[in-house]
């Protein structure tokens, strides 16, 4: 054993400090057994010091994506997670701080309209964001297609930013949940990121460190979302909100549709551009419905009022143009360049489009939004590693959407690129993308469910 390096020599000292074995924890954890909530906080302690190597963390994430946990393991390692770092003091931050989370999906562009709208309404939006990895976009890379914007602030700038101007988005910083970043990136690569209690711990321990007062959960379901069924988006949903109420923070989730990309803009730029438009009172529909759903409900858990009253305040931040100013004042404030949101054409285009047609004559009865996400990704707007530099104006436009009527070469999207080569992979992973069915779907409504204290109210 010891022929085979330094992680089997830690982990030997390991287990002499604390007497437990890794080795018997994925044991138990394989035949069914629930860990205790010394043997959880030990195991994530050694993981973040490097005494457990990762093939044995694979081993018991696979354990734990085929037994699962029960809500007292999944608490007590989300708990063990949020701590693995820094837990942030939000207090020199004036007034009721509220969050949003998403679990990702293609289009996903909410943050960047609805935080301006909740801040516009008065209430502060002290955000950490991710970067997009695999076929989901991050908020980061959104908005780092602005000229000058700095999503790396300390603690003190950020802090500035939302005092001064009410919202501020950032990259999550330093030495937070360094837990996650390790397992999550193992789990991206040993097929166990589709795990309900590993969701749950991997968004609600981030949560838990980032200090703020209230938690909206958005949880996607669909093709382009972990959660592929809408009975395991609530089971998730009703697991999350149940951590963070045992935790005080206020928390609700929304289900929301991620079977078709959200909006027509997939790609940095291209989907900071629609944020605008729907801030300016415009945009497409689903994507204004989502995000007006989304603002009243971070509105309601700060004690804006209803539900009713929190969607009139969010519609009038739209309508007064209070919540374009907000994104204006926070885009100055981190380094970027405000014209671009008064002026969307000065975003740098791609060099090059190519246009998809419809292979048949009828109805979009299905768009695998995971594919779509993948193909925006080929085009240079997502990261095939955590190493890969993003192309700010690549991606895709779509110009249909499912449930909507096509006549055989009419175009349904426009790819952007800046290399010629990246079209064709592209567009063929787009067209088996696409089903055309010969009848129109009965329209699916885009919120699904709402839970809220363990109630589930399905829509
Ligand atoms: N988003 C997260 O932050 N973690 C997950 O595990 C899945 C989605």
């Amino acid at each position: 054993m010891r022929q085979m390096g330094g992680a089997f020599e830690d982990l030997e000292k390991g287990r002499c400090e604390r007497t437990l074995r890794m080795y018997d924890l994925i044991e138990k954890k394989r035949n069914g057994g629930e860990l205790s909530e010394e043997e959880i906080r030990w195991m994530i302690g050694q993981y973040v010091e490097n005494v457990i190597p990762d093939y044995q963390m694979s081993a018991m994430l696979m354990a734990i994506y085929f037994r699962g946990m029960t809500d007292r393991e999944t608490s007590v390692m989300t708990d063990a997670v949020a701590h693995s770092g820094d837990m942030v003091d939000l207090s020199p931050i004036q007034g009721v701080k509220v969050d949003k989370h998403s679990t990702g999906g293609v289009g996903d562009k909410t943050t960047l309209v609805i935080a301006p709208i909740v801040a516009a309404c008065g209430v502060k939006v002290a955000k950490m964001s991710g970067r997009g990895l695999g076929h989901t976009g991050g908020t980061v890379d959104k908005m780092e297609s602005i000229p000058g914007m700095r999503t790396d602030l300390d603690r003190e700038e950020f802090f500035d930013v939302v005092n001064r101007t009410g919202l501020c988005v950032i990259g999550q910083s330093g030495n937070m949940t360094p837990a996650d970043k390790k397992l999550y990136a193992l789990r991206d690569v040993t097929a166990t990121v589709d795990s309900i209690p590993l969701i749950a711990v991997s968004v609600m321990g981030k949560k838990l460190a980032a200090g703020n007062d209230a938690i909206l959960l958005d949880v996607t379901t669909g093709s382009g979302a972990f959660m592929k069924k809408k009975e395991d988006a609530i089971e998730l949903a009703k697991k999350m909100t149940a951590i963070g109420e045992a935790a005080g923070k206020r928390t609700a989730a929304l289900i929301t549709d991620m079977d078709t990309p959200l909006g027509f803009a997939i790609g940095n730029s291209l989907e900071v551009k629609e944020s605008i438009e729907v801030l300016r009172g415009g945009g497409p529909g689903d994507l204004k419905t989502v995000c007006l759903a989304l603002a009243s409900n971070m509105l309601y858990l700060a004690g804006q009022g209803s539900l009713e009253e929190c969607d009139k305040k969010a519609r009038q931040a739209i309508e007064s143009g209070e919540a374009l100013e907000r994104l204006a004042a926070m885009v100055e404030a981190q380094g970027g360049d405000k014209r671009y949101v008064y002026d969307t054409s000065l975003f740098e285009k791609a060099p090059f489009c190519r246009q998809i047609e419809a292979q048949a004559d009828g109805y979009i009865s299905h768009m695998d939004a995971e594919s779509i996400g993948i193909a925006s990704s080929m085009l240079g707007a997502g990261r095939e590693t955590v190493d890969s530099v993003i192309d700010p104006a690549a991606g895709i436009i779509l110009k249909k959407k499912t449930g909507d009527a096509v006549k055989k070469g009419e175009v349904i999207a426009e790819l952007y690129a800046s290399k010629q080569e990246l079209f064709e992979p592209a567009k063929k992973r787009y067209q088996e993308a696409i089903v055309i069915a010969d009848k129109a779907l009965a329209e699916q409504p885009l919120v699904l469910a709402r839970v809220e204290k363990g109630k589930v109210e399905v829509f």
